[in-house]
Order: structure tokens, then sequence, then C-alpha cells
């Protein structure tokens, strides 16, 4: 029980990847703010969760929204005292070569995978300050070392990295972490329901040195080691889930 009375907040925490670090840091113990653009999602993944008795409450915003990030941190601080975990989790993907890639797929990515993280950083960092002790833990992607079809994510997702080094360094002296999981391929529904699913899953099988696809249960592994006091000597860190693929 990792996380016996502490308070965290996962943005994009309806689905996939975020569902699962929930679930997870839910059954060590923690009080989960789930908070995803997709309110049903968002408020039907609560229910399910409170059935099994879990302290857990949604919050739904979109992450790229000042205003909206504002209000999911100030009503986490003001229903449960502080806050001690982020983790910036909400991501989408719009794939394109650089020469079809539209402004707005640009736009729309860097603001969801990278401005989405600053803000919700921005804001709960003035409480763990305060509190004087936090986690912050972001989900990049191994795309930062760059994927075709992806110029805006893998930029996006390099920017995460440069974000979490630079609030390492500013925040250490306050005893917050900051940390960065890098997944390579994960299996979510939106994998299983690809067109090309079966001929990803085997391109991954045979470029990977652990020869699967990677599962959600991976990721949040990694992501409660750096929740967890077991890495408070750890900052501005990458942990590669990937199963051993760099390239
Ligand atoms: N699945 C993979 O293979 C993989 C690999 C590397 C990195 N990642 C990263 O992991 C994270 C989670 O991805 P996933 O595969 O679980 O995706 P997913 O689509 O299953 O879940 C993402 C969640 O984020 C929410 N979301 C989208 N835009 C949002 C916004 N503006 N504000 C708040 N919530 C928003 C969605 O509604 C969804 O519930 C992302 O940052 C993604 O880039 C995923």
């Amino acid at each position: 029980m990792r996380f016996q009375d502490q308070v965290a907040i996962v943005t994009g925490g309806a689905d996939g990847i975020g569902k699962e670090i929930a679930r997870k840091m839910l059954a060590e113990g923690a009080t989960v703010i789930i908070t995803d653009i997709n309110k049903a999602a968002c408020e039907e993944t609560v229910r399910g969760f409170q059935a099994e008795g879990f302290n857990v409450h949604s919050f739904p915003a979109d992450v790229s929204q000042k205003n909206e990030v504002i209000e999911v941190v100030e009503k986490t601080k003001e229903q449960f005292g502080k806050i001690d975990v982020l983790v910036n989790n909400a991501g989408v993907v719009r794939d394109a070569r650089i020469t079809e890639m539209e402004e707005e797929d640009w736009d729309l990515v860097i603001d969801i995978c990278l401005k989405g993280s600053f803000l919700f950083a921005k804001y709960t960092a003035e409480h763990m300050i305060a509190q004087e002790y936090g986690r912050i833990v972001n989900i990049a992607s191994r795309a930062y070392l760059g994927n075709p079809g992806q110029a805006n994510y893998s930029s996006a997702k390099s920017g995460v990295l440069g974000l979490t080094k630079a609030l390492a360094k500013e925040l250490g002296k306050y005893r917050i972490t900051v940390n960065a999981v890098a997944p390579g391929l994960i299996e979510t529904n939106a994998l299983r329901n690809h067109p090309k699913y079966e001929k990803i899953k085997e391109l991954q099988k045979r470029d990977s040195p652990i020869k699967r696809v990677g599962s959600t249960e991976d990721v949040a592994n990694a992501v409660l080691f750096f929740a967890s006091d077991a890495s408070s000597y750890i900052t501005g860190d990458i942990l590669h889930v990937t199963g051993g693929r760099f390239g």
C-alpha cells in the first residue's frame, strides 16, 4: 500500500494506460482524481472503480484548456487537502507525412501532449511547493526518437522530456521529483481496433528484444515506481518501457 493517504491526479485516465495507472494506484491505497476530456467515459470508469470500493472521483476536463485545468487542481485541493502525485498521461496522435500534415494536426497534438502537461504541472506545482512534497510523472513515448508520419507527436513527446528535465532542476529543492516514462507499442483498445493490428503485432515481435507488445500494466508498473518513495533520489530521468526497442 505505497499510496495510502496520498492524493493523485491522473489525466486521460478514462481509458487505456491512464485507466490502468489509476487502477494500480487505487489498489495501493491512493485517492485518485481521474480527469479526461471524454466525460461519459470518465464517469463510467469512475463508477466501475467505485463499485470495487475504491476512493476515486471524476473531474472531466480538457488538459489543453487553462481554466479547466485550474478548476480540476483547485477542486482537488479543496476537497482532498493536497496533491501528492500528478500523472500527465492524456495524449493523442494525428499521423500524417509532413507534406500532408495540417496545421490543426500539429497544434492539436502539441496542445494536448505538451501544453497540457505544462498546464497541469504548473498549477499542481504551486501546491506541491507549499507542501514540500510531490511526484510528477510525465508519459512520453519511444516516438521522441522520431517516427515517420509523427512529426507532431515526436516533437510533442521530445518536448515532454525537456519539460521533465527542466522541472526536475527547478523543483528538486522542494522534494518534488519529475520523471518520464517512455512506452513503446502498448496494447490498448485503440491498438486492438486498428485495422492492421495483427501486422503491427508481428512487426513489434520481429523488432524488439522482448518479443511481444507491451501491456498497460507494464507501463503502470514503471509509473508507480516514479510516483512512489522508492524513487525519491531519481529525478529528470526517463524509463523506457519498450521491450528493449530504442530505434
Ligand atoms: N498505446 C501506446 O502504444 C502508447 C505508446 C507510447 C506512448 N503512449 C502515450 O500514453 C498515453 C496514454 O495513451 P493510450 O494509448 O492509453 O491512449 P488512449 O486513447 O487509450 O487514452 C487516452 C485518454 O486520453 C484522453 N484524452 C484525449 N485528449 C484529451 C484532452 N485534451 N484532455 C483530457 N483527456 C484527453 C482520451 O479521452 C483517453 O481516455 C498518451 O500520452 C500516449 O501518447 C501510448
